[in-house]
């Protein structure tokens, strides 16, 4: 299965990723993980995307487009793939169509994951993360069984960079306005599916995972 995950700032990618990818052995290709991964290395490419994550702006498309493309390209790949966050603009996905073209694959769906702008904030703000297992929790929404510890391997959880008050302002804005003409674009040519993202994480994950399980059968 071929899927892309999309959604603004906190509407639930990440989390749902996790569960989706534990259910069906796909493997999780986030744009801003690798991003992520990219500035902690101290790599070319995480000198490229800092000072745009740390503004809440969007890196530009032909890096993107070039990490992407080659990560599709990897072996792991071949059986399908789960895209959280990319593409995020009509050009990354019409790079992203020329790239599955060259590689022989066709999508299955792009799911969107609907959230109001207005709860974002607080889910945004109130998000930690374990900097070694990746996993996502909410200080209220989805605590870790020990406060401020990684339930997967007791790591300290902390606060993104870009999760700070003021960059996630800025990030809403941008992605807002990429938002609609993306939906349009998926919207036209029959992929795009739209969830609940208001529900609780694991009501998402069961519409999510209906949807699936027809892919399946
Ligand atoms: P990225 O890392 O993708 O950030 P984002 O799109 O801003 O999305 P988030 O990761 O913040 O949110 P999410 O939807 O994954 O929510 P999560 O599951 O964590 O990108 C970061 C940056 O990289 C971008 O700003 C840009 O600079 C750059 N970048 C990345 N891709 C790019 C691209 N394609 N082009 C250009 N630049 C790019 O959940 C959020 C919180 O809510 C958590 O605390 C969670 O526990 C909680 N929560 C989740 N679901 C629920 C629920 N159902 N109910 C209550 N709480 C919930
Ligand atoms: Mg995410």
């Amino acid at each position: 299965m071929n899927l892309i995950l999309m959604g603004l700032p906190g509407a639930g990618k990440g989390t749902q990723a996790e569960m989706i990818v534990e259910k069906y052995g796909i493997p999780h290709i986030s744009t801003g993980d690798m991003f992520r991964a990219a500035i902690k290395n101290e790599t070319e490419l995480g000198v490229k995307a800092k000072s745009f994550m740390d503004a809440g702006e969007l890196v530009p498309d032909e890096v993107t487009v070039g990490i992407v493309r080659e990560r599709l390209s990897q072996d792991d790949c071949k059986d399908g793939f789960l895209l959280d966050g990319f593409p995020r603009t009509v050009p990354q996905a019409e790079a992203l169509e020329d790239i599955m073209g060259t590689l022989g694959k066709s999508l299955d769906y792009v799911i969107n994951v609907n959230v109001e702008k207005e709860k974002l904030m607080e889910r945004l703000t109130g998000r930690r993360v374990s900097p070694t297992s990746g996993k996502t929790y909410h200080v209220v929404f989805n605590p870790p069984k020990v406060e401020g510890k990684c339930d997967v391997d007791g790591s300290e959880l902390i606060q993104r960079d870009d999760d700070k008050p003021e960059t996630v302002k800025n990030r809403l804005e941008v992605n807002i306005e990429q938002q609609q003409p993306l939906i349009d674009f998926y919207s036209e040519k029959g992929y795009l599916r739209n969830i609940d993202g208001e529900q609780d994480i694991h009501d998402v994950f069961r519409e999510i995972d209906e949807l699936l399980k027809g892919l399946r059968a």
